[in-house]
């Protein structure tokens, strides 16, 4: 096995981890949605939770991971959730361990033939399977990631929408029948909302909020970087510590690229190039026709606090389009609007200073 010199940490989320086994520990009785913004974790917590109980044998786990999918129309949608096991057993169990390979549902031939022909009803086999594995006294869960991009899907008669299928079907088996645990995650703001403000759903489903690491899983984190990255050849000091933090926050994927550019460059070159950079996002972003109204959207923000969205009325497109390049983030839970890292901060306020 190779040796790196910097290696990936996992720090802390005991929190977080604790919630999700807590879930699962009880009877399933709704759907539980981890949302969070970008970058926050939420996949790598999951790789960890299905690592976690995967080897308990009272679980039988469906993971899918749809980011890395391709999804333009049913067909797709039946590729991805269901395998019938011919294939499975062809693969490497290398390759399989990938977990967005696995497949939600293992079937047999004939009846991923039936599905495909479209004479089954994926719901249907999806029910019979949880109902199978409950006989066993097997406790199915279902773990869905990046679940937003089945929307623009719609089922075969083309009336409705599968996403809204889909989480229908979930409610039946969670809420009324209580026979599988379901999590689904999104890194897409707007979709957690639709869910939030549907009253049907928002009854039915428990939000779990993953934000970027406090600081002081930051500090423990990184005062010993030999433990938990392998890293030999530096150690950070107190004081570059708390500067990696006022820079990037406790966004893990922006202190492991700080971690990898310290073996060749200083502390002090590598901040004034996030700086930089982030100035010159923002100064990308607002370089549109309508640059007042993002000039002056952007300076609320240039404080870092988040803001209500009662506070910020008649802006709903722009905003929209604000979370969606990954500038702001919003909180649907909430309900308010925040820069997408400390590092954007950075970026404002630099961008308002400068011009
Ligand atoms: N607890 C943690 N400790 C250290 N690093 C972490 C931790 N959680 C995540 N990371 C790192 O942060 C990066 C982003 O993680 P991940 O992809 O899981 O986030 P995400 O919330 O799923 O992102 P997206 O919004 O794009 O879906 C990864 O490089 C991962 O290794
Ligand atoms: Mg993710």
């Amino acid at each position: 096995m190779k040796q790196f010199k910097l290696d990936v940490a996992f720090i802390n989320r005991e929190r977080e981890m604790a919630e999700l086994l807590n879930y699962l520990e009880s009877r399933p009785n709704s759907i539980l949605f981890l949302y969070g913004p970008k970058s926050s974790g939420k996949t790598t917590l999951m790789y960890r939770l299905f690592e976690q109980i995967e080897q308990e044998k009272e679980y039988e786990i469906n993971f899918l991971n749809l980011r890395e999918i391709f999804l333009t129309s049913y067909d797709d949608f039946i590729d991805a959730f269901f395998k019938s096991t011919e294939h499975e057993n062809s693969l490497k169990s290398g390759i399989r361990r990938q977990y967005s390979l696995f497949g939600m549902f293992k079937l047999d031939a004939f009846t991923e033939r039936m599905l495909k022909k479209r004479k089954e009803d994926p719901f249907l086999v999806m029910e019979r399977e949880f109902q199978r594995l409950h006989k066993k006294n097997i406790q199915p869960v279902v773990i869905i990631d990046e679940f937003h991009k089945l929307d623009g899907l719609y089922m075969p008669d083309k009336q409705k929408r599968l996403m809204l299928e889909l989480m229908n079907f979930f409610v039946a088996m969670t809420k009324e029948s209580h026979l599988c645990h379901v999590v689904i995650a999104s890194s897409d703001a707007f979709f957690i909302e639709q869910v939030y403000v549907d009253s049907k759903l928002r009854k039915t489903s428990k939000f779990m909020k993953l934000d970027y690491l406090e600081k002081e899983d930051v500090f423990t984190w990184l005062s010993d970087i030999r433990k938990n990255n392998k890293v030999r050849e530096y150690t950070l000091t107190e004081e570059l510590i708390q500067l990696i933090w006022d820079t990037v926050g406790g966004s893990a994927w922006e202190i492991y690229s700080i971690l990898e550019d310290l073996f060749r460059l200083p502390l002090e070159k590598i901040i004034a190039r996030i700086k930089q950079e982030k100035v010159a996002m923002i100064a990308d972003w607002v370089d549109y026709e309508d640059i007042d109204n993002r000039r002056d959207l952007l300076l609320k923000f240039k404080s870092g606090s988040p803001i209500d969205r009662r506070q910020l009325t008649g802006r709903r497109n722009l905003l929209g389009q604000a979370v969606k390049d990954n500038i702001l983030y919003y909180d649907p839970v909430e309900g308010a609007y925040g820069v997408q890292g400390k590092s954007l901060e950075w970026g404002i306020k630099g961008y308002f200073d400068e011009t």
